[in-house]
């Protein structure tokens, strides 16, 4: 059975106290009151060592927004995937649109990054989703098959299994614009059948599919409740103890 997961995108917000602050608060409701799936917060790199102090693993882990495309050396401030790795985080966000689209990373700096990640023991949480006019063209799966293929199809078997993929459909980020249940089922379908194509049904069903766009506790339930869809990826909605459990809650409906 694939593994359900919560997990919160903070991007560029709270400063180091204010971050350890809303992580111990996260780890606390949920240590009191179990979820049903596997969380993960995911914080800018300066938070990460102070917050793998607070969060007990067995309930909250760990992971980074991004890390470089190269392995050491001298690239005046940039991190490493090792240097994320030393922090206690697990995981790491690659792909993410406000990467590709504000920083110009490109699919083959994707894959560098990607193969550094797993080298360096990360799970990735990996990022794919089409713009509104490419929506509005009817490009959404040729667009989203060219991000999957053009970073992570390359991996072998066993590499796969480190990755979690969040299909985030940029016109719904930070907009209050969810995708429609159906919407987000439908692609999450489409990218299943093609991880199927690539590694074998196995490995399709047992791949995390998460979706992400302006979820919250109000929609989250009935995102959820489709076939494919594994859990959320959540931006604005994490960095709010109650709102990220109420999130987290739908799991339990
Ligand atoms: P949002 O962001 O939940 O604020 O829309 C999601 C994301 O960008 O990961």
């Amino acid at each position: 059975m694939r593994k359900k997961i919560v997990a919160g995108n903070w991007k560029m917000n709270e400063n180091l106290q204010e971050g350890v602050a809303l992580a111990k608060e996260i780890n606390e409701t949920l240590k009191a009151d179990k979820p049903n799936c596997g969380v993960i917060i995911c914080t800018p790199f300066i938070h990460l060592a102070s917050v793998a102090q607070v969060l007990d693993r067995n309930v909250v882990e760990l992971g980074a927004e991004n890390c470089a495309d190269k392995e050491k050396g001298a690239y005046t401030g940039e991190v490493s995937a090792a240097m994320v790795k030393s922090t206690g985080a697990q995981y790491v966000i690659l792909g993410h649109s406000e990467r590709r689209q504000y920083y110009h990373e490109t699919p083959e700096i994707l894959k560098e990054k990607v193969q550094l990640a797993l080298a360096n023991g990360l799970k990735v949480i990996f990022c794919c989703g089409e713009t509104l006019d490419e929506r509005e063209a009817n490009k959404q799966n040729e667009v989203v098959k060219a991000e999957l293929d053009g970073s992570v199809f390359n991996l072998s078997a066993e590499e796969w299994k480190n990755i979690v993929l969040a299909y985030e459909p940029i016109w719904a980020i930070g907009t209050g614009k969810t995708a429609t249940s159906d919407q987000a089922e439908e692609m999450l379908a489409y990218i299943r059948t093609i991880v199927a194509d690539k590694y074998g049904k196995e490995a399709a069903e047992d791949t995390t599919i998460l979706y992400g766009g302006s979820c919250k506790p109000s929609n989250a339930a009935e995102l959820f409740a489709k076939p494919n869809i594994d859990g959320g990826l959540i931006g604005g909605a994490s960095l709010k103890a109650a709102d990220f459990k109420g999130i987290i809650d739908a799991w339990k409906k």
